[in-house]
């Protein structure tokens, strides 16, 4: 076997990666952030816990692992922004240069999901300003409830923070990819899980444990419906970044001979013990303090301030909490806005900075309809609910799935197997054929499965 592993002639336009570690950072970077800590345990309360978390763990490995070697490799080969990297790929392996519409339809998901996680990555900076100042000393739970209700009954507040979110965001991207981000994330992952681990004694010692671990781990299929199992595969797309292209974009920068399949066992080792390290924090919080895990978006900022309220030290615990979560959400953010930053330089000739703020203001302009879906418009519902929860369906349970069976099926069926397996030639015959029938055949079936059942054809 030979130590370069790729034999793709092609190389970035805008650099790679130092190192296969960089890479590891920068994509778990991608994937640990709101959706982890936030979205996963009101999600999973919402669909009744412990069978949606199963379903969802399934979804993570015989879909979502699949599926992430294959944006991997498609961005490794196409080594451009995923729209062009599907043009000329698709050009290449099949003659047909229409398969970037997988990569449009996935950064269209992406602008709609950043537009409302920075409004949300903004509640979370705004609770580090009132963690620092106190605000939660000694605080219960009604009073917690109010500050949570000011805050998203508050146009101005919200759009303070979602702009102060949306400017780091756009600053990081324009100095591109090897000034900001890869040391921010060597030191603050690791920083976030220890204060998981320290709310997590709080949580068995002062919440009520068993409970909340019954309520995440323990299977009651009687909860289960379609629209659930959507639910739980929806998150596991949206936990992963996978779908949008974010995963190819940052594949565009990995280096020849590095391994994809290893790098993404850890990376979503990682982002899942995160996720379950959330779940096991809140929801003994939930049950101990009489809230129900069906609170919804505000669920862990109803939760968290009072252990930070009630823990030795809690004001400190707390700001360290909400700074490192809005950390987390900033290496997330930069993933979403990457790959439409990179098209706009790549396509238009325009600089990195145009670009960047050219787009960041588009997205900060579309978040001002989740700030709104949370008080002047919240009677104004639709479809699935507010514009904020429609955003939200739309996007993860609807278009990432697609744009990411779509990739995957071009990465197993539609490109050649010397191309393929040239990128994947680190691992062996029989690894190799496994991953081609996930990728083309398990995966794609499981996302129609799931489809089906939830529009209730089954
Ligand atoms: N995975 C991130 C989180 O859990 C969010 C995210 C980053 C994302 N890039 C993405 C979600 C691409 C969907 C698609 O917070």
């Amino acid at each position: 076997m030979s130590n370069n592993i790729s034999n793709n002639e092609r190389t970035s336009l805008q650099g790679l990666w130092s190192s296969r570690i960089t890479f590891i950072l920068a994509v778990t970077g991608s994937a640990i952030g709101l959706g982890n800590i936030w979205k996963f345990p009101y999600v999973a309360g919402d669909n009744g816990g412990g069978a949606f978390v199963l379903i969802y763990l399934i979804c993570i490995f015989i879909i979502g692992f699949p599926i992430m070697v294959s944006e991997i490799l498609i961005g490794r080969r196409g080594r451009r922004n995923p729209i062009t990297s599907m043009k000329l790929l698709g050009e290449e392996e099949t003659g047909n240069g229409s398969w970037k519409i997988v990569g449009f339809v996935g950064l269209l998901a992406g602008f709609l999901i950043l537009s409302y996680y920075s409004v949300i990555a903004g509640w979370t900076m705004h609770y580090f300003v009132l963690s620092i100042s106190g605000a939660f000393n000694e605080m219960n739970s009604e009073q917690v409830n109010f500050i949570f209700n000011e805050l998203t009954g508050s146009i101005t507040t919200q759009a303070i923070f979602h702009t102060l979110f949306m400017i780091s965001t756009v600053i990081i991207i324009a100095k591109g990819i090897k000034n900001g981000l890869e040391k921010a994330v060597k030191l603050m992952m690791p920083a976030l899980l220890i204060i998981l681990f320290i709310l997590l004694i709080y949580s068995v010692t002062q919440g009520d444990f068993t409970r909340g671990v019954e309520f995440l781990l323990k299977p009651d299929f009687s909860k289960i419906t379609g629209d659930s199992i959507l639910a739980a595969m929806g998150q596991a797309f949206f936990t992963l970044s996978l779908g949008m292209g974010c995963i190819v974009m940052y594949g565009a920068y990995l280096p020849n001979n590095e391994s994809i399949v290893r790098t993404t066992v850890t990376i979503i080792l990682c982002d899942t013990l995160i996720a379950l390290l959330a779940g096991l924090v809140i929801f003994p919080i939930v049950f101990d303090n009489n809230l129900t895990p069906t609170e919804g978006p505000g669920l862990i900022f109803l939760t968290l301030p009072l252990a930070f309220a009630d823990i030795n030290g809690g004001l400190a615990f707390g700001a360290l909490f909400f700074i490192l979560l809005t950390f987390a959400a900033i290496t997330s953010a930069i993933s979403l806005l990457e790959p439409s930053v990179a098209w706009m330089i790549e396509q238009l000739n325009v600089s990195r900075k145009v670009s960047a703020i050219a787009i960041g203001f588009l997205i900060w302009s579309l978040g001002f309809l989740t700030i709104l879906s949370f008080n002047d418009l919240a009677d104004f519902t639709f479809w699935k609910g507010t514009i904020f929860d429609n955003f939200d369906y739309l996007s993860s349970n609807i278009l990432l799935p697609i744009s990411g069976m779509l990739f995957t099926i071009f990465a197993s069926w539609f490109m050649t197997k010397s191309s393929s397996q040239s990128e994947l030639n680190d691992i062996s015959p029989i690894a190799y054929n496994i991953w081609r029938i996930l990728a083309g055949v398990v995966a794609p079936i499981g996302v129609l499965i799931v489809f089906f059942n939830a529009i209730n054809l089954f």
